[in-house]
């Protein structure tokens, strides 16, 4: 089978990793025929160039393509009236118009990593984080109300449809992995703060009827504020995480942080029909083009890519691919070559890239 695959660079790193990814996708042996790359433009630029920072082309390419590669989109100072970023309707538009609604963020710790967590090293941090990626705070893009310049209000969106949804897949993934690495126990925490608003305590409510479906999973409740605290203490006693969008958007990056940054962090953003693949972190324009970029966090969302991909067409080559990337990033990691200036190594964006094509190749 011959897979579409829409690709949009964006702004600041976006073309360096997006590109580096590509190469990496390229490389595979056997894969070279199946994919086709079709570029489309979008973000920051795109936006002062045009005045539309998503145009309806680029939607149309993305909705139609088999899968989305994406670098990364926005720049500081960039911005519509409201003060708001314009490079940024790239990702969320796309994320409400088809209907993103999970956010899969792996948070997992590879070997030759430093980690900042003292008491963990390689192999010792291996979670996920389940983002509801449509609803809760962010659903308020661009529909708050700002009012005579002193009264400004975003709302937070919760749906029993949208918990159902995120829950359901949380506890599907838990049946698929291993369990928490410090006790094997398959885990779902639900993050929230439903101890304060209205909002949360229903997402609760639903999320544990969900549960009951579940009687060979662990549930647990955590609040936001305590988690921020246990990722970093115990970051092993979790397995699948799931919770609201912006507190999603917010315990990614600390998890990132736990192991090696925002450059090692892959995702991918799924709806029902379409999936959505980029680093999670931004497009850091202090290090644009300086071939600086650590190009690990989108070469692994390619390879989110391809399993989904596999897993909805049945097909094993790219499953096989996947694993195939994933490995080589492990050893290029691992033997110290290919880490980027970020996670304390010397190779630029385009040595890094190089080294794991030629792992993926030369693999046996
Ligand atoms: C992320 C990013 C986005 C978000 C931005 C770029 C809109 O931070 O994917 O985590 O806030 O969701
Ligand atoms: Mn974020």
């Amino acid at each position: 089978m011959q897979y579409t695959i829409a690709v949009v660079q964006g702004d600041g790193i976006g073309p360096e990793v997006c590109s580096a990814a590509i190469e990496v996708l390229r490389a595979v042996p056997g894969l070279a025929g199946t994919l086709e790359f079709r570029e489309f433009p979008a973000g920051a630029t795109h936006f002062q160039a045009t005045g539309d920072a998503f145009p309806e082309s680029t939607f149309e390419g993305c909705r139609d393509a088999h899968a989305i590669l994406h670098g990364a989109a926005g720049l500081p100072g960039v911005m519509y009236p409201d003060g708001t970023e314009a490079g940024l309707d790239f990702g969320l538009q796309l994320r409400f118009r088809l209907d993103l609604y999970a956010n899969v963020r792996p948070i997992r710790l590879y070997p030759g990593v430093a980690c900042p967590l003292r008491r963990f090293d390689a192999g010792k941090i291996d979670y996920v984080i389940l983002r509801e990626n449509t609803e809760g705070l962010y659903a308020s893009r661009g529909g708050g109300t700002l009012l005579r310049g002193e009264v400004a209000t975003d709302t937070l969106v919760v749906t029993r449809k949208g918990v159902e949804r995120i829950s359901t897949m949380a506890f599907e993934l838990a049946r698929k992995r291993n369990g928490a690495l410090r006790d094997g126990k398959r885990r779902v925490t639900l993050c929230d703060k439903a101890n304060v608003l209205r909002s949360y305590a229903f997402f609760r409510k639903v999320f544990t009827e969900v549960a009951t479906q579940y009687p060979d999973v662990e549930m647990d409740y955590c609040m936001v504020d305590a988690m921020t605290a246990h990722l970093v203490e115990r970051p092993d006693f979790y397995d699948v995480i799931v919770t609201e969008n912006m507190f999603g958007d917010i315990i990614s990056d600390l998890g990132a942080a736990t192991v090696g940054g925002m450059g090692m962090s892959p995702s991918a953003e799924l709806g029902e029909r379409n999936g959505f693949f980029q680093a999670s972190h931004g497009s850091a324009p202090t290090i644009a083009g300086q071939n600086l970029a650590n190009p690990h966090g989108t070469i692994l969302s390619a390879a989110l890519m391809l399993r989904w991909l596999a897993d909805r067409h049945a097909d094993p080559v790219l499953a096989a691919a996947a694993s195939r990337i994933e490995r080589s990033v492990t050893e290029v990691l691992a033997n110290g070559a290919g880490r980027t200036r970020d996670i304390g190594g010397t190779a630029g964006t385009t040595e890094a890239t190089a080294l794991v094509c030629s792992a993926v190749q030369s693999e046996r």
